[in-house]
């Protein structure tokens, strides 16, 4: 099968030209299907994103001490079709249509092995686009309220607000009742959010909006913020929140340290910690994330879509990275790494392509590793898959 193999760290960050990609930084492998254990099934992927965890992981900066060795395969969540089970656990999913999360990565490729209580089934009416990003930033989502739960907290205050999570964070916040702060840092950006009918929203290339922010947490007595960005803003919204706050960094998009008023933890007892999905669940029980992972599926094709800017398949992965990188907001870009046929493209209809969706053709994917897998054999020279992340949805 095919798989795209990172071979050297963008140490030095993302090129622009896409032509630059394929070679230098990726080859595209032939490598064995791999072998479901008795807890896995092997899934066709059709769609994986690339999330911002992803970027680090091909930096090497994402979690240094499970750093994978290269060349790895990275991707770790995606949709798509179940062809075997290496056991009974995952018999009942073959053939079906389903959403996953792959505790090793190494999505983008056209097979990946995935634990069977990681899959959700999925209905045919929810394409495989929309079922691409079903955990990472579900689950924190998830965890950002049960957090707020657990705190008595009734608002929290949110950085990167534009990110797909933040527009899952808004919507699934109207229902729960529970306001959120979103601090964003474009005009664009505001009149998003503003569609999705948030409330509280502050533009960082705003000057003034540090005053009204502090007024809208004290209004709201908010203490808890997110921040996926770091750098300065971090202690912008510690310091202009009251006193006792906690801000949890999640996220490093700035690439920049934390900087903190040391005032404000000596005479306002304010708190920063972090927040990292992969160790928040392991302070959840099984019960619990089975119905998180329940509550994900139902609303994945609505609070829990994410818009779709682009398809590209494995080949055009310097294209897919340079756009991403260059407008994060403007939507989440896929990989498909069965390919994609001229309708699927669009033929130039710019973004996004249309699944192969149904049962029927479902099924005819279940023949095909065995036979992708002899040709494999044939060619001889074969590579074993190498992998990375480490998120796993359900403990096992
Ligand atoms: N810790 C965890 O367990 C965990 C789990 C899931 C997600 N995350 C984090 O959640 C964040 C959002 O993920 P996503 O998939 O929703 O991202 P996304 O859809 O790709 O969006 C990224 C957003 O970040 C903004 N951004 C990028 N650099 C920025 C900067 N220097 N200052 C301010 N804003 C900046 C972008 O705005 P522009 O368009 O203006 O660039 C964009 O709105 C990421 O940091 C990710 O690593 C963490």
């Amino acid at each position: 099968m095919k798989a795209l193999q990172l071979t050297k760290h963008f140490t030095e960050g993302f090129p622009r030209d896409a032509s630059e990609y394929l070679d230098n930084y990726f080859v595209i492998s032939e490598v064995d299907v791999p072998k479901p254990s008795s807890s896995e099934v092997l899934v066709r992927v059709e769609r994986s994103p690339i999330n911002p965890a992803d970027l680090s992981g091909l930096k090497g900066t994402y979690d240094a001490s499970r750093r994978p060795e290269l060349p790895f395969t990275p991707g770790a969540e995606g949709s798509g079709v179940v062809v075997s089970s290496g056991g009974f656990l995952g018999w009942f999913l073959v053939g079906k249509r389903v959403a996953f999360v792959c505790p090793k990565g190494t999505v983008w490729a056209e097979y990946a092995l995935v634990p069977a209580v990681n899959c959700i089934s999925i209905t045919p009416e929810t394409s495989f686009d929309i079922a691409a990003s079903p955990c990472v930033n579900p689950m924190t989502v998830l965890g950002f309220v049960n957090t707020a739960y657990d705190g008595g907290h009734k608002s929290m205050v949110h950085t990167a607000g534009a990110s797909a999570l933040g527009k899952m964070l808004i919507k699934y916040c109207q229902t729960k009742n529970i306001d959120v702060i979103a601090v964003v840092r474009r005009d664009e950006q505001v009149e998003e959010l503003k569609a999705l009918g948030a409330k509280y929203i502050f533009n960082t290339s705003e000057e003034n909006w540090k005053e009204e922010f502090k007024a809208t947490c004290a209004e709201l007595n908010c203490t808890l913020a997110f921040d996926a960005v770091a750098g300065d803003l971090t202690g912008q919204v510690l310091h202009n929140m009251p006193k006792n706050s906690v801000v949890k960094v999640y996220g490093g998009l700035s690439e920049k340290p934390c900087v903190i008023p040391p005032s404000d933890f000596i005479f306002q007892n304010k708190r920063v910690e972090g927040f990292w999905l992969v160790e928040y669940i392991k302070t959840r029980s099984k019960a619990k994330l089975f119905m998180w992972q329940r509550e994900i599926a139902s609303l994945l094709p609505t609070v829990f879509a994410s818009s779709i800017a682009h398809v590209y398949t494995l080949e055009e992965v310097g294209t897919a990275i340079s756009t991403y990188t260059q407008n994060m907001s403007g939507g989440k870009i896929l990989f498909a790494p069965q390919g994609l046929d001229k309708a699927e493209k669009g033929e130039g209809e710019e973004g996004k392509g249309k699944e192969k969706e149904g049962t029927e053709e479902a099924e005819k994917e279940t023949e095909e590793p065995e036979k992708k897998e002899e040709a494999a054999t044939e060619e001889g020279e074969k590579k074993p898959l190498a992998v990375s992340g480490d998120i796993n949805w359900i403990k096992e």
